[in-house]
């Protein structure tokens, strides 16, 4: 998968995805992750990318224009990316990806979410959703935002990390980077700990533990060392449900209990 992140502070971006799982991902070719800095595209001298609000009001707001162009030269980018890989599926060579025979050859609509407060909060469920896309391309604003312009010719998707206001959409955009990248096969080695985790089903993860036994006093849980895996398994789902049920009741309505399930809900003691 790969991620194009257009923003006027790159190496923020960069420095913060080139560690850890990800960093590693990156360097086994599993994902790609660029940061273009608008500036770049900045068409004046001064290479500012900023200008007043019409009608007036605080701050300034990032230009329509090195927007638009930063977008533009992704496009490029990755539209030729594809046709070359269609020509080498036509041609019977190997292509990297299926994308490129998606639709006949013909150019599907490219995802570009702008990171805003006024998005549709971010949530698992998209990242599985976006975690199918071949390119993800993501608009960091910053200032006062961007002018709108913009936004309607180039943006697909509004998305919003939480309901509070950063200084820009940097850190959103690699909170979504680190989500979606984690549900690309293979990015964790362990490919079944992306599926039983939390909001699996909207439970929460069970508690866990490792060595030693015991630790200021505390015990390792006795099911847990018993070897025994349906009563460990069991023990886990009890926990995942007594866990969403104080922790997070809102998700456990949602969630899908068996009859069983429900009715040991109810039963517990108080
Ligand atoms: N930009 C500023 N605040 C944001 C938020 N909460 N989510 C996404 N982008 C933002």
């Amino acid at each position: 998968m790969n991620f194009h992140i257009l923003t006027l502070f790159p190496e923020m971006v960069m420095n913060g995805l080139n560690t850890s799982i990800i960093g590693r991902a990156v360097d086994r070719d599993l994902l790609s992750i660029e940061a273009v800095n608008i500036r770049d595209y900045a068409f004046n001298k001064h290479q500012s990318v900023d200008d007043y609000p019409y009608g007036g009001g605080a701050g300034m707001l990032m230009q329509a224009e090195p927007v638009y162009l930063a977008y533009k030269a992704v496009e490029d980018a990755i539209l030729k990316r594809k046709r070359e890989e269609l020509e080498s599926v036509k041609s019977g060579g190997e292509s990297k990806t299926e994308d490129a025979c998606k639709n006949n050859g013909n150019e599907t609509k490219l995802r570009v979410v702008y990171l805003s407060p006024q998005g549709d909060v971010f949530s698992q469920e998209m990242a599985e959703e976006l975690a199918q896309e071949e390119d993800l391309i993501l608009l960091c604003g910053h200032y006062e935002g961007i002018d709108e312009r913009v936004l309607e010719e180039i943006v697909t998707d509004y998305v919003s990390i939480g309901d509070y206001v950063l200084t820009g959409g940097e850190l959103p955009a690699m909170v979504m980077v680190d989500a979606v990248s984690r549900l690309v096969p293979g990015v964790l080695h362990n490919d079944v700990s992306a599926e039983f985790e939390s909001f699996q089903d909207n439970l929460l993860e069970y508690p866990q533990y490792s060595r030693p036994e015991e630790w200021h006093g505390r015990k390792v849980p006795e099911v847990l060392m018993s070897g025994h895996h349906a009563n460990i398994e069991k023990w886990r789902r009890e926990q995942s449900i007594l866990r969403t049920k104080e922790r997070r009741p809102d998700l456990l309505e949602k969630c899908e209990l068996t009859e069983k399930e429900k009715k040991w809900l109810k039963n517990l003691p108080k």
